[in-house]
């Protein structure tokens, strides 16, 4: 079986952002023996913080945020980074030619429940002469990654990832410490009969996101015609796994509890890396009226509302947005 340095290198990935992902993967590591060790690593719980987005930090978002942010900030080809848990940018080797953001533990309430939780990043590169702790060097569009992906902490712990020639998934062989590949051009059915959405914020959607859930409760007799059945994991990343496996639906959409916020998600370490994994698998990846890759970021921290998967469900829902 092919390692993922064998993959990258028959890719014709540059030596230098092999290095950036070799490094990401080093953290991804060790936050999977952390997690693997669980109550016995004293990693589980929270503190005493909140993050810039007003969110009380658990241990093992800072833990896994310092592993990440100390590797990458080293690297000589790293620019800066941007990290969900980082007020401000970081500014990495002045020279470096890319930029990594991150959202170093998604899923965070599941950690103490042991369920499962994940790494997500995000690679740019570094377009002008501007140094990697100015924020606007990292307000690009999700169109100019270069890479993104995800580290699964499940039963096994699987890194799924694109230089933007499709999908691949690796699993980490813990015998030599190393991911290899498990699945190769990965493809999301164009179509699904199964949604995932936290419906307790129901009440707070906007009208087009009411009416498209209220039609597939209708099921068979309803306009959509169909009987769907729901997933919520409360882990982008399980759901965005669950959705290169075997297809579906995953939302995150607008709503008034904090109308300040353009729905729960991070554009930067959550939308557009999940986005170009879900394209580049044929599947679709829209804020309801257009591509999250397309969409401008204002500030490193912008949130953005997220509907994502399957080609033909995503149409359906923008439908709903834009008659
Ligand atoms: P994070 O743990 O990085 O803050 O992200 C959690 C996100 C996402 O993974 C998940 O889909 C969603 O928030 C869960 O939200 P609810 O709390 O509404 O279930
Ligand atoms: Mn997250
Ligand atoms: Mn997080």
């Amino acid at each position: 079986m092919k390692r993922l340095d064998q993959v990258l290198a028959a890719d014709g990935i540059p030596a230098e952002l092999e290095l950036v992902i070799d490094h990401i993967m080093i953290a991804c590591k060790d936050i999977a023996y952390k997690l693997g060790q669980g109550e016995l690593a004293g990693i589980l719980g929270a503190t005493e913080d909140q993050n810039v987005q007003g969110e009380t930090q658990k241990k093992l978002d800072v833990i896994s945020n310092d592993l990440l942010k100390d590797i990458l900030v080293s690297n000589p080809y790293v620019r800066g980074i941007a990290s969900e848990e980082e007020d401000y940018t970081v500014a990495g080797n002045a020279n470096g030619k890319y930029l990594v953001t991150f959202d170093p533990l998604d899923g965070s309430s599941n950690i103490d429940v042991n369920l499962s939780v994940g790494t997500i990043f995000s690679v740019l590169e570094a377009k002008d002469n501007r140094p990697g702790d100015d924020q606007e060097v990292f307000l690009q569009n999700g169109r100019n990654q270069v890479a993104a992906g995800y580290v699964l902490y499940g039963p096994s712990v699987i890194l799924v990832m694109t230089t933007g020639k499709g999908v691949n998934f690796f699993t980490l062989d813990t015998n030599i410490g190393e991911f290899v590949l498990t699945k190769s051009n990965v493809q999301i059915p164009a179509d699904t009969a199964e949604f995932a959405i936290n419906m307790s914020n129901q009440r707070f959607w906007e009208p087009e996101m009411k009416q498209y859930i209220d039609d597939c409760l209708k099921g068979e007799e309803g306009p959509l015609a169909k009987r769907y059945n729901m997933r919520w994991v409360a882990s982008m990343v399980a759901e965005v796994h669950r959705i290169l496996v075997r297809g579906g639906i995953f939302m995150y959409p607008y709503d008034t509890r904090e109308p300040s916020k353009a729905g729960k998600l991070r554009l930067m370490y959550e939308g557009n890396p999940m986005s170009m994994l879900v394209e580049q698998a044929g599947g679709a990846s829209s804020t309801g009226r257009m591509d999250i890759m397309d969409v401008a970021p204002k500030g490193i921290h912008d949130r953005v509302p997220v509907v994502l998967g399957s080609k033909n469900e995503v149409a359906k829902v923008v439908a709903y947005h834009t008659k």
